[in-house]
């Protein structure tokens, strides 16, 4: 029966691994899936989240199912995380997911079984698996304008004109922060103008938040979020622990409805977890009872914050050294919103010509649209690389 079946579409991040592995050259380059590297290009075990571990594996005494919604204690403490500690935590409700993938999935779920005319729309560009999972879920799909390439900038003006075009009750997918994959992201006052368009119309805020940490700090990069949660009566987002617990492997995210009111909330998680049943039943435990002893522990948290900081900060000054590396070599401006970017990525804004060039001449592997991880550029070769990219680009 198998033997109808076209090739399935690859993921071209995940595609990207692949090849890099398969790559004998000794000095290639890694700019490809977002994965946190420190110095040496390793991922490590974050300190608080192994001593979570330690405690964790101490004291369990059972691996008997915890239910659809995952560890509660997880849940409430991921809402105060995302909307802050002052959320409205009587008309919003959290299901633990395995990574912000099933976040993402659980919240489409929930539209399409809410709204199944709804269109959702993404920017464009969006993270590669934005559209194959809304797409997967029944829902229709548009774009709206969001990166200036030849600038590095957002589209705003474009952008709300777009979305001032949507249909009320149609979904809105935003980024956070951190946007994926380009960097570039709205400021406060972009996002309150953002956060009125949206009530104004009757739109639904569908947010992912996979990298909240990685930008400006843990409240700066929830800031929009917040801002849009003050505004409107009802919005859905999908959190990550993937990149600022470093917990990739062990799959722990949560899927956040805000109802009108409790009641609403209620309604809206129960579909959510009836979606999760037919999916994955219940999502993967040991990774969120972590995150969970971590979150709930100030000593704990306090260090998780300080190594989230060291991570941001090198990300940070490595923005501006290859922004810099980059100005000399190119003896131009055109790379300078490199540094101004934030987040784990950044759109380099070369052809897929001259990207598969950089990966067979000089073993730089970068995602076809020239997203790096920023994470993955080397400290003491960023020169050599900045050498590489002008080379390219005649
Ligand atoms: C990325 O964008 O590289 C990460 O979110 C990893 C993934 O699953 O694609």
């Amino acid at each position: 029966m198998f033997e109808a079946l076209p090739p399935a579409p690859t993921d071209k991040i995940l595609a990207l691994i692949e090849l890099y592995r398969a790559d004998p050259r000794p000095g290639k380059l890694d700019l490809g899936v977002g994965v946190y590297k420190d110095r040496d290009g390793r991922t490590p075990v974050m300190r608080a989240v192994r001593e979570a571990e330690k405690r964790l594996l101490a004291s369990q005494e059972t691996k008997t199912y915890l239910g659809l919604v995952g560890d509660a204690a997880f849940n409430m403490a991921m809402i105060r995380l995302v909307f802050g500690e002052n959320a409205d935590t009587a008309r919003i409700r959290a299901a633990q997911t395995p990574g912000g993938s099933g976040a993402l999935r659980l919240c489409a779920e929930l539209i399409k079984r809410s709204r199944p005319e709804a269109t959702v729309w993404v920017s464009d560009p969006t993270w590669a698996n934005h559209v194959p999972i809304l797409r997967d879920t029944g829902l229709k799909v548009r774009e709206y304008p969001y990166f200036d390439a030849d600038t590095g900038t957002v589209r705003f003006e474009a952008m709300l004109e777009a979305l001032a075009k949507a249909e009320s009750g149609d979904a809105v997918l935003l980024h956070g922060c951190c946007h994926n994959p380009t960097g570039a992201n709205l400021n406060e006052a972009q996002w309150t103008a953002l956060a009125g368009l949206l009530a104004d119309k009757r739109l639904l805020p569908f947010i992912d938040i996979a990298y909240q940490g990685f930008g400006e700090g843990l409240d700066a990069d929830a800031a929009g979020l917040r801002i849009v949660a003050a505004k409107v009566p009802e919005m859905v987002a999908a959190a990550s622990c993937s990149k600022n617990f470093a917990v990739y492997r062990d799959r722990v995210g949560a899927a956040m409805v805000m109802g009108t009111n409790g009641t609403q909330a209620d309604a809206a998680l129960g579909h959510m977890l009836a979606a999760a049943r037919t999916l994955y039943s219940m999502p993967p435990d040991h990774g969120a009872a972590a995150v969970r002893i971590v979150l709930g522990d100030p000593a704990l948290r306090a260090d998780w914050e300080a190594e989230l900081d060291e991570t941001r900060n090198r990300m940070l000054s490595l923005r501006v050294k290859f922004a810099e590396a980059l100005r000399q070599r190119s003896n131009s401006d055109r790379f300078d919103f490199i540094a101004s970017h934030r987040g784990m990525f950044s759109r380099l804004g070369l052809t897929e010509a001259q990207v598969e060039r950089l990966r067979n001449d000089h073993g730089v592997y970068m995602v076809g649209d020239s997203r790096i991880n920023v994470a993955g550029l080397p400290e003491d070769r960023l020169d050599d690389l900045a050498k590489a990219i002008v080379a390219v680009l005649d």
